[in-house]
């Protein structure tokens, strides 16, 4: 059988029932379902919620499944205890391991086993939630947009969040740097209609897969097949020359004419800050197919569930950099306290003074995005903020240690950008060189103490 969402969430329920759970009263889709989450949020808690009843429609929702790393790994098929460097080989390994996909047909596909097309489609039957108070409609915010590339016909995946305007329209925002963005000013050149599909609800691997930060033109199907580790089955669309996941909970059929625009957001993004209204353009839905008994994906954007899905399937691609500055980076992370986005630790073996700067700056063109990269010591843990912070309190001489690059671009989100009202996303980047320098002092250790055994001490109950 193909991993699916299903299977997933049914290995989750059996080995690890403490984080899935059931809402089974009912739930407003504006703000109530993700009031819950932000509240687990707040005392820590980060479980996959199924809200089964979800007012106006008869499809559950699921949501917060990327919010745990160990669910990420566990879905690559790394153990439990897996650390961040485990995921980032394994994702590594896979993502270089590509696996082409097969075409099955309609009655092999449970993406197809119920169709709504022409007058039938009604995305107000969708349990679509509004999110953030200010947010201007109900959104769609994991569903993946599959275009195909004119030049090569490889296939595209990315998340271009929907809001709904009509039964059969919405808005879309492409950032500029999206490859989909690319796709759509070709077809807009041309004064072509985009035809695409929205696909939605998958096994994590294959979300984290479609997120791999592989060059365009480079077939997702093919990179999402190698982090799934078997072939993903496709099926053609029912009213758009397009190929979907077979296995996906729905899928809507869509297409986007050259010259049409309407006005789009305000929406909360993932620096925590809402994006402004703009015009985008208008998306109109063909045709939805969905299996009998689907259940509708969602992703929180701004909170973990997004974070670390986008800053994970970044690290692969921020290490090769780092390494071609010097061999002995060891490790990277991108904390979720700088969003997984604007912050990254790199930790090194230095052997020559001067290497932590080139690296830095090597990760700064890894990705546009990042604003503050921090070099350690190889015995600092990136996954603790504490530590790396611990490593700048003692170790960085800021006039020396640190270096500026001002009006660099960043993220078209950045909330700190230069004059964001005028379309200017410039920021100012700082690499920060927190390791040890020739005449550190030597530091405190208390000898024996990784020779203690606790329990000799305290007892079995205390060890
Ligand atoms: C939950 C989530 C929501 C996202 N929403 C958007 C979005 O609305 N617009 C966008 O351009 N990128 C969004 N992204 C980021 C893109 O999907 C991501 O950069 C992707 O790699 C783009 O693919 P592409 O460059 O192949 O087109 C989102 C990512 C996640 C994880």
């Amino acid at each position: 059988m193909a991993k699916d969402l299903n299977n997933y969430l049914a290995f989750l329920e059996k080995n690890y029932p403490e984080q899935v759970y059931h809402v089974t009263r009912e739930v407003n889709p504006e703000f109530e379902a993700t009031a819950i989450i932000a509240k687990l949020e707040k005392e820590n808690r980060f479980p996959v919620v199924i809200f089964d009843n979800v007012k106006g429609s008869k499809i559950p929702v699921i949501i917060n499944m990327h919010a745990n790393f160990q669910r990420l790994a566990m879905a690559i098929g790394l153990p439990a205890n897996a650390g961040i460097q485990d995921f980032i080989a394994e994702y590594g390994k896979r993502e270089t391991s590509p696996i082409d996909p097969v075409v099955v047909s309609s009655k092999e596909a449970p993406v197809q086993e119920v169709v709504w097309s022409g007058d039938e489609v009604d995305l107000y039957k969708l349990p679509l939630l509004k999110y953030h108070g200010r947010d201007a409609g109900h959104y769609i915010t994991l569903g993946y947009e599959i275009m195909q590339y004119p030049e090569s016909g490889n296939y595209n995946a990315g998340i271009y969040r929907l809001m709904r305007q009509t039964k059969n329209e919405m808005g879309i925002q492409i950032s500029e740097t999206a490859h989909g963005h690319y796709i759509l000013k070709q077809y807009r050149r041309d004064k072509k209609v985009l035809p695409f599909a929205v696909t939605i609800g998958h096994h994590p691997a294959i979300n984290l897969g479609f997120l791999s930060w592989a060059p365009g033109q480079v077939d997702d199907f093919k990179i999402a097949g190698g982090i799934l580790g078997e072939p993903l089955r496709l099926v053609k669309c029912k009213t758009v020359p397009v190929l979907v996941p077979a296995d996906a909970q729905i899928v809507l059929e869509c297409e986007i004419r050259p010259d049409e625009f309407r006005e789009e957001a305000p929406f909360g993004e993932y620096p925590g800050t809402y994006g402004p209204q703009r015009i985008n353009p208008v998306v109109h839905v063909k045709a939805i197919t969905m299996r009998k008994n689907p259940i509708y994906q969602s992703c929180f954007v701004g909170h973990p569930d997004n974070l670390l899905l986008s800053g994970l399937t970044r690290c692969t691609q921020i290490l090769r950099a780092a390494r071609m500055a010097s061999p002995t980076v060891t490790a990277v992370n991108m904390p979720l306290s700088g969003r997984c986005r604007f912050t990254c630790y790199v930790a090194m073996d230095k052997l020559i003074e001067g290497d932590p700067k080139n690296v830095a700056m090597a990760v700064f063109a890894a990705d546009p995005f990042l604003k503050y990269v921090y070099v350690v010591d190889k015995d600092v843990d990136v996954l603790s903020d504490y530590q790396v912070m611990h490593a700048v309190a003692t170790r960085v001489r800021a006039d020396y240690d640190t270096f500026m690059v001002t009006h660099a671009r960043g993220s078209p989100l950045d909330p700190s950008s230069y004059a964001p009202e005028k379309g200017y996303h410039l920021v100012t980047k700082m690499g920060i060189d927190a390791t040890r320098k020739a005449n550190y002092p030597e530091e405190i250790a208390v000898p024996g103490t990784d020779d203690i055994k606790l329990e000799d001490y305290l007892g079995k109950s205390k060890s």
